[in-house]
């Protein structure tokens, strides 16, 4: 079963056709990064994501259940911090829960059993608030938290709440360079986190969109790139995916060694962004059909013991 599955999305504002004809599957546990041109349609997709703007034709499905409006199956990270000034930042991220598990009249009314469940919500967001590396900065309000530990803030709010995916449009791009990289290890970390998961037969936590507007960061964090964009025989008809491909796994001990980056990097920078080179839209879209040959390949190791796997 997908995580996510997107079919046949098109978007129009108006008279003015955004996105035409997306088509997606997203497995769980990925980490897929999305780049594109500026003004593309990549947050329109985002929105579509959401709920918050189903798309104009075609349909959205969160592990096989249609989305129409928001929903806790899909969470989201802007680059403006979206936190409670008057929460710390552990209520912050127990924010969710008591709004998903608790209403109004019962929060005055059954006192006794919503302070039980408020002790459970605010230790979950202390388990969370661990995770992304906050455990110091639990009681802080968002005034006193650096830009960097705000998103890790706003990441935490977003998980705690278990949905299927987690999109991040521009997650880093209000930060300076060594807190985008420490944020960066945190979504390497959380990919291991999920191939433990699957080692174990369970099902990984993490599946995540990014938007980013860095290459080197959208194939350093992710198992998988795909390019939004308008470049290419059909573009006035709206942005289609035209790169699709899966990308190097980094792990968080691995130096941070862009130079085998370089040549997917061009390709990826052609592919999506040169406006001169317009091309045929599927001619990068080959995702499905590597995973194929990846899992042939590892089927054959498998029966030619001990040959290494390459693991993504
Ligand atoms: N609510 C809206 N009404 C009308 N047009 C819109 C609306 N939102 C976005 N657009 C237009 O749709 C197009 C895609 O916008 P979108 O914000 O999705 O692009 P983007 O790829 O996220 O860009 P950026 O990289 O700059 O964030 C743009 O031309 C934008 O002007
Ligand atoms: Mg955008």
């Amino acid at each position: 079963m997908y995580e996510l599955e997107i079919n046949h999305v098109s978007h129009r504002y108006g008279d003015y056709r955004v996105l035409n004809d997306i088509n997606l599957q997203i497995l769980p546990g990925q980490i897929v990064a999305m780049v594109g041109p500026s003004g593309c349609g990549k947050s329109t997709l985002l929105q579509a994501i959401l709920g918050t703007h189903p798309p104009t034709e075609g349909e959205i499905r969160a592990d096989g259940v249609l989305i129409n409006k928001p929903s806790r199956n899909v969470g989201i990270v802007y680059q403006q911090y979206s936190l409670y000034d008057f929460l710390t930042a552990e209520e912050n991220v127990a924010f969710g829960l008591k709004l998903d598990e608790t209403s109004l009249p019962s929060r005055i009314f059954s006192y006794r059993s919503y302070a039980k469940k408020r002790q459970v919500h605010l230790r979950k967001a202390r388990e969370f608030l661990e995770k992304v590396g906050l455990s110091s900065a639990m009681g802080r309000y968002p005034a006193e938290l650096s830009g960097g530990m705000r998103q890790r803030v706003a990441i935490a709010q977003a998980f705690i709440l278990k949905p299927k995916i987690v999109l991040l449009d521009e997650p880093f791009g209000a930060l300076d360079e060594t807190t985008r990289q420490e944020l960066q290890m945190m979504l390497l970390k959380f990919y291991q986190e999920n191939l433990k998961a699957k080692q174990r037969g369970e099902r990984p936590e993490y599946t995540i969109i990014i938007v980013t507007h860095e290459l080197n960061e959208a194939l350093y964090v992710a198992d998988r790139v795909i390019g939004l964009s308008r470049y290419h025989t059909q573009s006035e008809k709206g942005a289609m995916i035209v790169y699709d491909r899966p990308c190097p796994v980094f792990s968080p001990d691995d130096p941070r060694d862009f130079s085998k980056l370089v040549e997917q990097r061009e390709e990826l920078r052609k592919a999506v962004f040169d406006e001169s080179y317009i091309k045929d839209h599927n001619k990068y879209v080959s995702f499905w059909s590597e995973l194929a040959q990846d899992s042939q390949l590892a089927a054959t190791a498998a029966a030619n013991q001990p040959a290494p796997r390459r693991i993504r």
